[in-house]
């Protein structure tokens, strides 16, 4: 009897130990053989509605975003903080698509509550139907929490919390009566565990992900889609910090390459990194016990940080 009871005991410890990695590990597997063989568009005008706003939409990957979203027919809403970037981004986006509406404004997010203002009253006449909240900030290169400036610190929290959420809520209401939208949020492969010498960022990146998360179950029973996007490193201006990063490859593509392959994901994934090769190395890296991914993390900022300096050094002489 009490052989059974310990039998039965260990087949249920054994169950419960290996049940959480290997659905992780079947859902990741999943996710990269959707983008590698799914290659049916959805138009995104009939899904969601004929408008999107993309925030930080002036480089990297906004601007590559807002690009594949005027080739696909999206009337568009530009917001970012410079009114000459604007101004040119929205030129390139009427030649890549003459037929649709573009629209921008110069906000500054770092701002907090002051940006909201105009953002309001700009959007109050327009049917949202994809709201991409991509604008985030990284520390200027990795740097020790304590060495970060009060400053930064909160433009940080700002941008990557305060905007996401406050962006979401103009929307939201709207899309709810509508029963139709989509919410893109741009997260990070930070979003995976702590990440020292990027501490404050990823921790605001894990707070994108639990906002999508909590905002899907609450919504998506009115039809809104709601995606978090947790990409790894991608070659644009924010990762400037090293050298190394700004060579695109397979694993760190340029933003255009990523943009196209996050777009063709929407509607079909709620999580995801947006990217195949990128979702190669999630698979990899959540095989991994979170300690050593911690250790691994340091380590690489640690040598990102040597590079910033080395890059200054040079600039210097
Ligand atoms: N690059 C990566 O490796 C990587 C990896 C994972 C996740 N991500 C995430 O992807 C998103 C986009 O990153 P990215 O690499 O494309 O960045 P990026 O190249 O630095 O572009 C940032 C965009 O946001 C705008 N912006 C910056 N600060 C702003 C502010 N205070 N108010 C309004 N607009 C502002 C910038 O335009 P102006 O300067 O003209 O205002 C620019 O258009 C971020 O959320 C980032 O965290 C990036």
């Amino acid at each position: 009897m009490l052989i059974t009871i310990a039998f039965w005991l260990l087949v249920t410890l054994i169950y419960f130990w290996i049940h959480g990695p290997v659905t992780r590990f079947l859902r990741v597997l999943w996710e990269i053989i959707m983008q590698i063989y799914n290659k049916k568009a959805i138009d995104l005008r009939t899904k969601f509605g004929e408008w999107a706003v993309v925030t930080g939409s002036t480089d990297g990957i906004g601007k590559a975003y807002a690009k594949e979203l005027a080739a696909k027919n999206m009337n568009l809403i530009l917001i970012s903080r410079n009114l000459e970037k604007l101004k040119y981004t929205k030129d390139e986006m009427l030649l890549i698509n003459p037929k649709i509406q573009v629209r921008i404004l110069a906000a500054d997010f770092a701002e907090g509550e002051n940006a909201f203002t105009k953002i309001h009253s700009l959007l109050q006449d327009i049917s949202v139907g994809i709201l991409v909240n991509n604008v985030g900030k990284l520390h200027e290169y990795p740097m020790y929490v304590g060495e970060l400036p009060e400053k930064e610190l909160w433009d940080i929290i700002n941008i990557n919390v305060g905007t996401i959420t406050l962006m979401t809520r103009l929307v939201i209401r709207q899309m709810q009566k509508r029963r139709q939208g989509a919410i893109v949020n741009v997260s990070s492969a930070s979003e995976f565990q702590p990440v020292p010498l990027i501490t404050v960022y990823a921790a605001t990146k894990a707070y994108v992900k639990s906002f999508s998360d909590g905002l899907r179950a609450e919504y998506s029973r009115f039809g809104i889609t709601v995606q978090n996007l947790s990409p790894f490193f991608i070659s644009t201006k924010m990762t400037a910090f090293s050298s190394k990063l700004q060579v695109s490859s397979t694993f760190v593509p340029d933003a255009t390459t990523y943009a196209r392959n996050a777009i063709a994901t929407l509607g079909k994934m709620d999580n995801s990194t947006g990217y195949w090769a990128h979702s190669i190395q999630k698979l990899i890296i959540l095989m991994v016990p979170v300690w050593i991914r911690i250790k691994i993390g340091q380590i690489m900022n640690e040598h990102f940080r040597q590079d910033y300096f080395e890059q200054q050094r040079q600039k210097r002489l």
